[in-house]
């Protein structure tokens, strides 16, 4: 496996897996779908975007650690790890530009309410990666379920030529929802983060979005936690559900200072699977 800081020793096609690094078993299920995804390189992006986090601070403790993810990467099948310093993927004295941004990145008022601006530099690394990498396919998972569905409206509005393939969910035996910042929970927190799975699950057997956001909200309720946002909403565009279009239940509390996010297919006959 080769690790490169420049786009110029790319070679282009094949498939990108974009990270932040701080690799987990969830990641690694990227990489691995990544490899049968389509023909050539798999290429394991490493880049912590300064531009899509809005608090300096987040910025700053973002988990980093190279030389495992170079580690972890290879064991799973990348066969380039990606990691540029900022000034290759922003040059100084180069705009890059911020795409406009589709209506689900901007109205549903979820990640783009609570994280003013982190939809708009996602947008701008995400299609500054493609120009650098030139894959042919793109795999993103089903975690960060709103920026799955802002980077499948960028693509087709920007009608690039890149497949993005989606990855479900990697949880923890116990259910949590794989993270990098997992790792900033303390024992009493992580304990407490399991709740927003039951909330999910709770929601996905009752009928209505109404009924299953109430459940949420009761789940959630409790000491440790700060409810964000806990919706049920279409589940491509995030705006109100209607029936005969498929549904997402979507949750997102800070668990001590930890910010989670985690979501579900609704509603859905067998929920814990
Ligand atoms: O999901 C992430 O890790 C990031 O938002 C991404 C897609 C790598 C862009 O920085």
């Amino acid at each position: 496996m080769r690790v490169l800081t420049r786009a110029a020793q790319l070679g282009g096609g094949g498939v990108l897996v974009p990270t932040m690094g701080a690799l987990h078993e969830g990641h690694l299920s990227l990489i691995r779908l990544a490899r049968t995804a389509a023909p050539g390189p798999v290429v394991v992006s490493v880049f912590v975007n300064p531009t899509q986090f809005n608090e300096r601070a987040d910025f700053e403790r973002y988990p980093r650690d190279l030389d495992r993810d170079v580690a972890l990467a290879g064991s799973a099948g990348a066969d380039v790890i990606f990691a540029p310093q900022v000034d290759e993927v922003y040059p100084p004295g180069i705009q890059v530009p911020v795409p406009a941004l589709p209506n689900v990145a901007t109205r549903p008022g979820l990640e783009d309410a609570g994280r003013p601006g982190h939809f708009a530099g996602v947008c701008q690394v995400v299609l500054r990666l493609f120009d650098l990498c030139q894959p042919t396919h793109a795999v993103f998972g089903e975690k960060d379920w709103q920026q799955l569905q802002v980077v499948r409206a960028l693509v087709a509005a920007q009608a690039r030529d890149v497949t993005i393939v989606p990855h479900p969910i990697v949880r923890e035996p116990d259910g949590l929802a794989m993270s990098s910042r997992n790792v900033l929970l303390n024992p009493e927190a992580r304990r407490t983060a399991l709740v927003l799975r039951q909330a999910l699950i709770e929601a996905a057997r009752v009928e209505t979005p109404k009924a299953g956001e109430a459940i949420m909200r009761q789940v959630l309720d409790r000491p440790g936690i700060e409810i964000q946002y806990a919706v049920i909403r279409d589940a491509e565009t995030l705006e109100t559900w209607s029936p005969a279009r498929p549904g997402r239940a979507l949750v997102c509390a800070r668990v001590g200072d930890v910010r989670l996010l985690d979501n579900h297919a609704w509603p859905e006959r067998d929920p814990g699977h």
